[in-house]
């Protein structure tokens, strides 16, 4: 089969197109024929390397996937319980032991198994940049919602990240409150108008709105009735991010966050996702009182410096975040489906062109996802 392989980690030029055995699966593994992949930061994390993570070369990169099965499979861990072969899928990327306690509530995000990985990342679990991969059986997701191939490949990694966010967020609101949408435990069928009216007295912040985490959190936390503001890093992107629904945009490069933050909302933010750990600055656009920071990455910096004071005289709250289940994979489905919101796609590149995917996303000129199509 054609791959994109890793042999060392490096540039773009570390990337290289080239044969490849196709992988044989052994008892619990399904081979996909992969459709499509769409790029995440992690795969420039993985392709650079990183201090203390391993990967086994030749390694292949990519975490979020779409494709259709190679054979028939009867042991998926999904009510049908029998696929046919070319039946559409996504996969879902954490590799979990489907035993410990976490695994066993249906939290596999959680999984505390030493084998747990991300396919496609610091794994030994080859990934999608390929036109097959094995995964195991318990990883593969029916799709039965009407997105395109190329959208499902966009949505398995940021997109579920941030809908477990915001339902956790929203647990913890209830919890300090008493208020945001109620029955957070299914949003998607249970958000009515009225939860949604709710939460438009909730600001939300996230930043590069033009990131995969940043268009998954401006359209779920349009849909689910917050007023939104996203950061961008230059002029170009400004434009683009109050056609997706921001209320207030900020160019980064010549503006003040915490400032501009202050001046719209004038308490501060209820909630900001921070996948870029620039902490101080989430920390000082929060609400008194209730304010939730959600980290989910550190592109900026994998250490940040913050002033503790400002956090505790908030009485702020802060969590981890790390993807979602599957039953969330699923949930955020039926949700998005329900709110007819596709997925923002920038750019799709044939898988020949990895190196210019990865230099799109590099160079921040992306908003949306970057895909390739396999
Ligand atoms: N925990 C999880 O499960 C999970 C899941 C998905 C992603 N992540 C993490 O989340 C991060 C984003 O991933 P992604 O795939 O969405 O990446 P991405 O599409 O490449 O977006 C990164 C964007 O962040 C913005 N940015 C960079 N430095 C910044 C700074 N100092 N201040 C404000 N904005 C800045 C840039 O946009 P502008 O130049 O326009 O500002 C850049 O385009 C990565 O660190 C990734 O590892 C974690
Ligand atoms: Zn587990």
């Amino acid at each position: 089969m054609k791959a994109v392989v890793l042999h060392r980690h490096g540039g773009v030029d570390a990337l290289r197109y080239q044969d490849f055995p196709e992988p044989l699966c052994s008892k619990d593994e399904v081979l996909v024929k992969v459709h499509a992949c769409s790029v995440n930061r992690l795969d420039i994390w993985v392709r650079k390397g990183l201090a203390g993570r391993e990967v086994r070369f030749p390694h292949i990169l990519g975490c979020d996937i779409s494709g259709y099965l190679a054979s028939d499979v009867d042991d998926v861990d999904h009510p049908t319980n029998k696929m046919k072969k070319g039946s559409k899928v996504v996969v879902y990327p954490m590799v979990h032991c489907g035993a410990c306690r976490f695994c066993r509530i249906g939290k596999e995000n959680r999984c505390i198994s030493s084998s747990a990985s991300i396919i496609g990342g610091f794994s030994s679990w080859h990934g999608g940049y390929a036109e097959y991969v094995k995964v195991p059986a318990r990883n593969i997701i029916p799709l039965e919602s009407d997105i395109s191939m190329e959208e499902a490949a966009s949505i398995n990694v940021a997109y579920l990240t941030v809908y477990s966010i915001m339902k956790h967020a929203m647990r913890l609101m209830q919890e300090i409150n008493g208020y945001g949408i109620e029955h957070s435990s299914s949003i998607s069928s249970s958000s009515s108008s009225s939860d949604v009216d709710h939460n438009n007295n909730l600001f939300m912040l996230v930043y590069g709105a033009g990131s995969g985490i940043g268009v998954a959190s401006i359209q779920l936390a349009k849909a689910m009735g917050y007023r939104v503001i996203a950061t961008v890093g230059n002029h170009d992107k400004v434009e683009k991010a109050y056609s997706l629904g921001c209320d207030l945009v900020i160019d980064r490069s010549k503006q003040d966050i915490v400032r501009e933050v202050m001046r719209f909302t004038e308490h501060g933010v209820d909630l900001v996702i921070d996948h870029v750990g620039i902490w101080d600055t989430s920390i000082k656009c929060l609400k008194k009182g209730h304010g939730i920071v959600a980290v989910c990455g550190a592109t900026a910096s994998e250490h940040t410096s913050v002033e503790v004071r400002p956090f505790y005289n908030r009485l702020a709250s802060m969590f981890g975040a790390y993807l979602g289940s599957k039953r969330e994979l699923v949930e955020m489905l039926e949700f998005m489906q329900k709110h007819r919101i596709k997925p923002v796609i920038d750019s799709i590149f044939a898988l020949e062109d990895a190196i210019l995917a990865h230099t799109r996303m590099e160079m921040n000129q992306h908003f949306g996802k970057i895909v390739l199509k396999i």
